[in-house]
């Protein structure tokens, strides 16, 4: 599933370094960290009737990224929040809305790797398009991916970072597999999350979820587990095998993207998709969509 380009997105503005830049001017510069190294890190957040979802949480995860990655001169919580808002306000977007928000290390005096080289503090970049979910009203086909997500031992897949050459290579895995993603395994062997959402599974009326080993924590994952444990779902965090996935009742992916979306394949072996805990799950966190998030004042 390729997305397509959508008209509304044509004259969008987009937000760097404190200004507001037309689409086609919207830039950064060839000593900017993102460029020379994939220095920086990201999020992905959700706009729906007038309120920012999860706007903490995503921001929270932003700056823990930051500092786990050294970052200097970090923006504040309240200088993020005004960017994204001011993006929208200069969008007229209330709603139907996705935004990626990047911090970068910033611009690099000279060309190289060391982070001693950036000397001026952050680059905040806030892109904002009309998007829906992008998964929306579809059935996703995976196949396992030869590349594993990163253990701690190599790059702590907490860090949601913007080098994402591992997942990349999974998803190019996939389209040439002619499927819509690929399930990435820990370097156990157990499953990890695909290469753009997190992973669960349901068995015998059990929600099951991958530890946030080899995942990212996901804001959406979090979500799920809390409506769960509100609604009296059974739900546990645990290794889970290929096997046990292949032989679930259920499966879907969770993601700020594409919320939550069935899984009816995965290497070639069909899911039975037998139950409807997954269709309840789905309708809880789309009444949470309408009820949380923080409130858009223009
Ligand atoms: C690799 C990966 N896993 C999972 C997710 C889902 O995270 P969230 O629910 O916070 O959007 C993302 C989203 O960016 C991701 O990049």
């Amino acid at each position: 599933m390729i997305q397509k380009f959508d008209e509304r997105n044509r004259n969008i503005k987009v937000w760097i370094d404190g200004l507001l830049f037309d689409r086609s001017q919207a830039k950064v510069s060839v000593f900017d960290s993102s460029v020379q190294g994939g220095d920086a890190v990201w999020e992905g957040l959700r706009v729906y009737a007038g309120k920012i979802f999860c706007f903490n949480e995503h921001i929270n995860r932003l700056i823990e990224s930051a500092k786990s990655l050294d970052f200097k001169m970090i923006p504040s919580v309240k200088y993020i929040k005004e960017a994204v808002f001011n993006t929208l306000k200069a969008n007229g977007m209330k709603d139907d809305t996705h935004i990626r928000l990047t911090l970068t290390r910033g611009v690099k005096i000279t060309s190289g790797m060391n982070p001693q080289l950036n000397q001026s503090g952050c680059t905040l970049i806030v892109l904002a398009e009309w998007k829906s979910p992008i998964f929306y009203g579809r059935e996703l086909k995976l196949i396992t991916s030869s590349i594993r997500r990163n253990s701690p031992l190599c790059l702590d897949s907490k860090i949601h970072h913007a080098n994402l050459l591992n997942n990349i290579l999974a998803k190019i895995e996939a389209n040439n597999a002619d499927v819509d993603d690929a399930l990435m395994l820990d370097l156990d062997g157990f499953i990890a999350e695909t290469n753009s959402c997190n992973i669960f599974m349901i068995k015998n009326n059990t929600v099951f979820t991958s530890y946030p080993k080899a995942c990212l924590p996901g804001i959406t994952r979090g979500v799920v587990i809390h409506l769960c444990e509100l609604n009296k779902i059974a739900i546990k965090e645990r290794d889970i095998s290929l096997t046990e996935i292949y032989n679930a009742d259920e499966v879907f992916t969770t993601g700020t993207m594409g919320e939550l979306t069935r899984v009816v394949e995965i290497d070639k072996r069909k899911l039975t998709n037998k139950g409807s805990l997954f269709n309840k799950i789905q309708i809880l966190f789309k009444e949470m969509t309408k009820k949380q998030g923080e409130k858009l004042l223009f």
